[in-house]
């Protein structure tokens, strides 16, 4: 092997061995640097005749060629290890299991107030919302209940902070102050309408909403759901309230055949007054009757409480148990598993 022969096999194994880029750009120094080994051989030409210069000229320059070549390579194969490294680094296994996100849901009270939403909705009614922290006048005064009235005593009613003595704060005992608050806006919007004797659209409004008294069982929370019905006009009858709530029953259970009783019973803002019973023909809950709602058609008094002449309008109201009617649509037999928030109960209604 001649000099030249081994300098650039030497020069091939050192840049092999270079181990980074740094290490290689050092060892190239070595062979093509200003003191490098083919730096030093090219200055000695000048000593050489013509003829040399051209033979060992073209020599060396073929050396210098090879050994360039052999650092382009070692250079790009370097970059190329780098490259994979990093890759690797930041692989990403598309293969992996996703992270789960917990999928939330309505509660099945929300479930079942949508669904009494949706088909009073259909049924031309309107849906207002009112406070649950509500005065004595909108809870009870107002809704012609006496001053003795049992409900309106500690046993039944929690009290609030607030208000007189003669007519405290209380957490609303039912969703009927709605119907006072409600026909009032209602009446107040055609009041010019009303005094020049022409008459006013009927007021047709559901309100659900949250409702609270002193009680504690499998079927009573003291924070339970109540849905208010009212339909006022001047020629609203209780027969309007039977197609109403027949109709609304039917739809909310799927179930064409569901028998509805009105039982005559008392509230002091209804005359006369009824209780809703309904009856399943099939499944594991027919034949028995199940109260969902108290109804009457709507007393005088609150009539003129809402701003109206009870001469001229009359109508019906109905008070409702979203909370009963969960039950009863899923087949669950104790309330408190529903406020409970074990989300092992709740997640099954998804
Ligand atoms: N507010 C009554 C109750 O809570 C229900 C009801 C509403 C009865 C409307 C008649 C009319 O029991």
């Amino acid at each position: 092997m001649n000099e030249l022969d081994a300098l650039v096999a030497g020069a091939r194994e050192s840049f092999a061995l270079a181990a980074t880029p740094a290490d290689l750009e050092n060892a190239k120094a070595r062979y093509l640097g200003k003191t490098g080994r083919i730096t030093e051989l090219m200055k000695g030409l000048a000593a050489l005749s013509v003829a040399e210069k051209k033979t060992h000229g073209a020599a060396i320059n073929l050396a210098k060629q090879a050994i360039e070549d052999a650092l382009g390579n070692r250079r790009q194969a370097l970059a190329d290890a780098e490259l994979e490294t990093q890759l690797k680094a930041e692989a990403l296994d598309v293969t992996l299991p996703g992270r789960q996100r917990g999928q939330g849901g309505l509660h099945p009270v929300s479930l079942t107030l949508e669904r009494i939403e949706a088909i009073f909705c259909s049924q031309g009614f309107e849906v207002a919302e009112g406070p649950e922290i509500e005065s004595d006048w909108f809870n009870f005064t107002a809704l012609n209940t006496p001053e003795d009235h049992p409900a309106r005593s500690m046993h039944d009613t929690f009290y609030v902070e607030g208000g007189s003595e003669k007519a405290p704060n209380l957490l609303r005992t039912h969703t009927s102050p709605m119907q006072i608050r409600h026909a009032v806006q209602h009446v107040k919007c055609y009041r010019a309408a009303l005094d020049a004797g022409l008459s006013m659209p009927e007021i047709r409004v559901i309100a659900p909403g949250r409702t609270y008294r002193v009680d504690s069982d499998a079927t009573h929370s003291p924070m339970f759901h109540q849905c208010e019905g009212l339909w006022i006009g001047e020629n609203v009858s209780f027969k309007d309230l039977k197609v109403v709530f027949t109709d609304f029953c039917r739809t909310f259970f799927e179930s064409e055949d569901l028998v509805l009783r009105f039982r005559p019973s008392f509230f002091p803002f209804t005359e006369p007054s009824a209780e809703i019973d309904i009856q399943f023909q099939r499944g594991p809950m027919a034949g028995r009757w199940l109260e969902v709602a108290g109804s009457g058609q709507v007393h005088p008094n609150v009539v003129r409480n809402m701003g109206l002449d009870p001469e001229r309008y009359i109508g019906f109201a109905f008070g409702m148990g979203p909370d009963r009617l969960t039950m009863l649509r899923y087949g669950v037999n104790d309330l408190r598993l529903f406020f409970d928030g074990d989300v092992r109960f709740l997640s099954q209604f998804r």
